[in-house]
């Protein structure tokens, strides 16, 4: 199985930003504890903080991979574009959030993007991404 994690703008900065909500620990390193949570899933990560790069990463995952894990940061509360590239391929979408968005800013509560993904996982720090590849997993052990 192959899953994409897609991380938008200023998530690049995890373990320096605000870290009372992001928490202290970088992407890179959380994604090697990632790799070996599932040593049998092939799980590659793109970041951007350019709107129309991220729209080409999930064009590009069509036919690549299984599912996408997408957090969009403040894109998901913004980008009509964002939508409708995942609204135009068929690989399922996961969209995930670190911190809970819903017990932050009232503009934090809307997501152009949830229409269109698969479901939503927010609030759990790092391990929200963990918990978007579990149903991936559970998919694919039902369909077995
Ligand atoms: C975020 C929540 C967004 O509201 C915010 O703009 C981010 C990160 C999160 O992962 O909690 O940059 O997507």
């Amino acid at each position: 199985m192959k899953i994409l994690i897609v991380n938008g703008p200023n998530l690049n900065l995890l373990g320096q930003r605000e870290p009372e909500i992001y928490g202290n620990r970088g992407f890179e390193s959380y994604l090697q504890q990632l790799r070996a949570i599932f040593p049998a899933i092939e799980i590659q990560y793109q970041q951007s903080n350019i709107e129309g790069e991220l729209v080409g990463f999930l064009q590009a995952a069509e036919g690549s991979f299984d599912g996408v894990l997408l957090n969009a940061a403040a894109y998901s509360h913004t980008s009509i574009a964002l939508a409708d590239a995942v609204a135009a391929i068929s690989v399922p979408v996961v969209e995930v959030h670190i911190s809970n968005v819903f017990a932050r800013e009232a503009f934090r509560h809307h997501s152009y993007i949830s229409k269109y993904c698969k479901g939503i996982v927010a609030g759990f720090g790092l391990d929200s991404y963990q918990m978007g590849i579990y149903w991936f997993l559970t998919q694919a052990l039902r369909d077995q």
